[in-house]
Formats: structure tokens, sequence, C-alpha cells
């Protein structure tokens, strides 16, 4: 087989978080490291006060693109860095609060993004939701049958 044809899937996992997401997003990150995966950071970098917005964009944007093959989101909720992700047509964002539902994010919706709420979570189960959310595999069968109808239909 000719090697240059060979294609090689990226596995590099995006990480974006606002201030309140940002001390979990390094927890996550500390993991990442030990365990080789590879990772882009999209910020916020500090804890200082700022507006998921920002970050969520990048990721959302990377992760459509093809740079990143899986994201990871927080904020205090998880509710407003999951809006965000959200509105970019492609994105599937699941708001995840324990083990199952992020299984199940992937197993059923082939959720591309994560997102945590990283004031009302630990950081052991934020790192089992990762783990299980970044190892699990899309059912497809009917659960693609259901995603198709998720988005808009233009006109
Ligand atoms: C920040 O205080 C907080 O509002 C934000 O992290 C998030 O929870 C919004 O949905």
């Amino acid at each position: 087989m000719n090697e240059s044809v060979i294609k090689v899937e990226k596995t590099t996992i995006g990480i974006a978080s606002d201030h309140a997401g940002y001390f979990l997003k390094c927890r996550i990150i500390d993991y990442f490291r030990k365990n080789n995966i590879d990772f882009k950071d999209f910020g916020a970098y500090n804890d200082e006060s700022s507006d998921y917005p920002e970050y969520a964009h990048l990721l959302a944007t990377a992760v459509l693109s093809g740079e990143c093959r899986l994201g990871i989101s927080i904020c205090g909720t998880g509710n407003g860095i999951n809006m965000t992700v959200n509105k970019h047509q492609g994105i599937r964002s699941a708001l995840c609060w324990n083990e199952e539902i992020a299984r199940l994010a992937r197993a059923h919706n082939d959720a591309n993004i994560c997102a945590l709420p990283g004031r009302y979570i630990s950081e052991p189960e934020a790192i089992l939701m990762v783990r299980t959310f970044l190892s699990t595999e899309f059912e497809g069968g009917r659960h693609l049958r259901r995603i198709l109808k998720i988005p808009l239909k233009s006109n």
C-alpha cells in the first residue's frame, strides 16, 4: 500500500473554560499530560473574571475544522459555554454531570463537545467523565437517524 495515502486521524482534544472553570481545566490538563493525550488549550489562561463566549467560539471552530477531534468546555454551571458552542452548526455539545451521561452523550448523541459545570462537580468526577467521553464510540444505527434530524433545514 502507498504510505502517502494512509489517513492519519487527528487526535488532539480541545479544551476551554472561563474563570469559573479555570481550576478544573488545569486539573484536566494535568490528566491529559499524565496520559500523553495531545490537547490544545483555548483559554482562559487565569482565573480573572472573563466571558465564556470568547473561548467557547475558538473551541467550537477548532472542533468543526477538524483541528480537534473532540472538545471539553467548562464554566461555572456548564450552561453558558454549552449554549455558546451549540450555536455552531455541526457542534453537538452535551452538558454532562455524571459518567453515564457523558457515556451516552457519545454513544447516543455523537456529542463532539462535553460541557462541564466546574463549580458543581469534583475533580475525580470530572476526570471520570472526560475519560469516558473521550473513549466512547458513537453507536450509530437509530441514533444516527436521530442526530441527522437535529440541524434546522435551510430553505
Ligand atoms: C460566571 O460567574 C458564571 O456565570 C459562568 O461561569 C457560567 O456559569 C455561566 O453559564
